[in-house]
């Protein structure tokens, strides 16, 4: 991995620290000034939403990660395992959230340079898709090891049972 941009090391600072005000000011910075993007983190996988690997903590205590949504992509329904926090690079990304019976509550188009509601203590249940005609890129930490990256962070949630 090549050495770390200076904005991604400010994110990396804060999210090690877990001070969560300093992450979120940081990566609105990071969200409005995109100056980390390479052309690798740009590039889509027509299969599906694909993630690319910034950071990795050397603790083991988080990630930082980009995902490049190709028009139609959308996430399963999920919530987390570990904190994670995200916002929007590029783009307009849809965010659908849904309540206890899994009833929609919410729907919210981010675009580029702003910042998704965080969910710090694991309560949250979404959707993430992008509905528009143009590539997204999202910046997105998750409060994850490397080694549990695919497996780690996502609490799939019974579609069946969503209620409409
Ligand atoms: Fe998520």
């Amino acid at each position: 991995m090549n050495p770390i941009h200076p904005a991604l090391a400010r994110l990396a600072r804060a999210a090690s620290r877990q001070d969560f005000d300093e992450l979120e000011e940081t990566l609105h910075v990071a969200l409005r000034k995109p100056t980390w993007m390479r052309p690798e983190h740009r590039v889509g996988d027509p299969k599906s939403y694909m993630r690319h690997l910034l950071y990795i903590d050397p603790q083991d205590q988080f990630v930082i990660t980009a995902i490049t949504w190709l028009p139609g992509q959308v996430s399963p329904m999920h919530g987390h395992q570990v904190w994670c926090m995200f916002g929007v690079a590029e783009g307009d990304l849809t965010e659908e959230r849904f309540g206890p019976e899994l009833e929609l509550q919410q729907k919210v188009v981010y675009r580029a340079g702003q910042l998704a509601a965080t969910d710090l203590d694991q309560q949250a249940v979404h959707r993430v898709s992008n509905r528009g005609i143009s590539r997204v890129v999202s910046l997105h930490l998750y409060g994850v090891s490397a080694d549990k990256l695919t497996t780690g962070i996502n609490r799939l949630v019974d579609e069946t049972a969503t209620s409409r």
